[in-house]
């Protein structure tokens, strides 16, 4: 079945195409909320799929950048995709998915990336499972360091309309340091970050900032909840963090310590960390944060010659792809990265790999040994895997510290 694909015109057709999944969230349309949402991922980057005149799906792209191994790159943020259910399972999706990467395609975007509610629905559309990230749930008893330290800043309240000002520039710095994390636009702060909507939180308390400032530079911020509450007389109460985020070793260090020193909590939780959290190593019994965890980022490389080209890599050294890519053929067949850029080349394939596997091994979370003994790439020739981890490995996993 076809169905007609284009973008959305108005806030009318937009608020029908966001509902195709926001039905699934019990989200209620208002014209303020859709709105907003209209602001930040824009009419021309919102996708719908009509039938018979009426809208049955709609996907949306934020334009951002991800920051990747020593770069920044433009990317396709895609969110809201869904299918009204009176038409799922007749290539809606498939359509949408199609004119979506085309559109990247043709904006230059090397990249496009998503968070999924599902892992089975992208990887068809090669998308890849390219970082990993999980939760805390740590009591309050268990939240002592494995060493004895003096803090070496100090940690200040900011009202929300300060926190707009201060603490963009702490997650630039950050960003710059951490693949996988996108770039948020003033518009993003304002509504994402420092708005705190009632409906937002969840029988928690509004949104508290802290700043830690180390030598007259704020170094790192915090945005967390308190969730007050009694059993038997005793506090159950909750210390939800929202983002805790630092540019240096010592700013992490010391945020934390003041984020679990926080009295009358029985548990900090935490949400999208890293598994190689600085807290495994500071913590005396980090076993306790009892993490869970799960798949993050989804990388689909919507062009495999810029998106290699746009990363830095941790060695010197030559590796050859054999790249097999239906559904974006123009990344099909074999390409050479040298001395950091990629190109077309004749030479015979070191390792054989669909886009999608790329796209997981692309920001060095996901080593190519361990996609080939998963069946999702082939060593053609003797050393070529450890040589190709070689050069796409990097110092931190990839991390996105916020669903979009
Ligand atoms: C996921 C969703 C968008 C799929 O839409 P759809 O129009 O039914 O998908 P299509 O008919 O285009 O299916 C394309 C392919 O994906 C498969 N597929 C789609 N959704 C799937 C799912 N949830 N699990 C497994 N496979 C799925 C189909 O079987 C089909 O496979 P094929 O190409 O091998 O035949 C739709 O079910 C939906 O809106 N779900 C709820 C909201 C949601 O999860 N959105 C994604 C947010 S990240």
């Amino acid at each position: 079945m076809s169905f007609e694909v284009r973008t959305v015109k108005d806030l009318d057709e937009f608020s029908s195409a966001v509902f195709a999944i926001g039905q699934y969230f019990g989200l209620t349309p208002t014209e303020e909320r859709m709105q907003r949402f209209l602001d930040q991922i824009t009419a021309e980057r919102m996708h719908a799929a009509w039938s018979n005149g009426s809208i049955v799906g709609g996907a949306g792209a934020f334009k951002f950048n991800l920051s990747v191994p020593g770069g920044d790159l433009p990317t396709a943020g895609v969110t809201v995709v869904g299918v009204y259910p009176t038409h799922r399972r007749r290539g809606v999706l498939r359509s949408l998915m199609r004119a979506q990467v085309d559109d990247a395609h043709e904006r230059g975007e090397p990249l496009a990336a998503l968070w999924a509610s599902e892992e089975t629905i992208y990887g068809r559309y090669g998308y890849g499972l390219a970082s990993f990230c999980g939760e805390i749930k740590l009591a309050h008893e268990y939240t002592s360091f494995a060493q004895p330290f003096e803090p070496e800043g100090t940690i200040r309240f900011l009202e929300p309309e300060e926190a707009r000002d201060a603490v963009p520039p702490v997650y630039e710095r950050v960003r710059q340091l951490w693949p996988g994390m996108f770039s948020r636009s003033p518009l993003w702060w304002e509504h994402r970050e420092i708005k705190d909507p009632e409906e937002r939180r969840e029988g928690a308390g509004p949104k508290r900032w802290v700043v830690y400032e180390r030598d007259g530079s704020i170094d790192a911020y915090a945005c967390y909840r308190h969730k007050p509450g009694w059993d038997e007389g005793s506090t159950v109460a909750q210390l939800q963090i929202v983002e805790a985020l630092a540019a240096t070793p010592t700013a992490e260090r010391d945020l934390w310590a003041y984020l679990l020193s926080i009295d009358w909590k029985a548990t900090v939780h935490a949400y999208l960390l890293p598994p190689d959290h600085a807290l495994f190593l500071l913590l005396a019994t980090p076993r306790r944060m009892r993490y869970r965890m799960g798949d993050s980022l989804w990388v689909r490389l919507v062009d495999v010659g810029a998106a290699l080209s746009g990363r830095k890599y941790s060695a010197e050294g030559a590796v050859v792809f054999d790249v097999h890519d239906e559904f974006c053929p123009w990344n099909e067949g074999r390409w050479k990265l040298e001395d950091g850029a990629a190109a077309r080349t004749d030479d015979d394939a070191d390792i054989a790999l669909s886009a999608q596997s790329l796209g997981s091994a692309y920001l060095g979370g996901v080593p190519f040994a361990a996609l080939a003994r998963a069946g999702r790439a082939e060593e053609l020739k003797d050393g070529a895997l450890t040589r190709a981890d070689g050069l796409f490995r990097w110092d931190r996993h990839p991390w996105c510290p916020e669903i979009f």
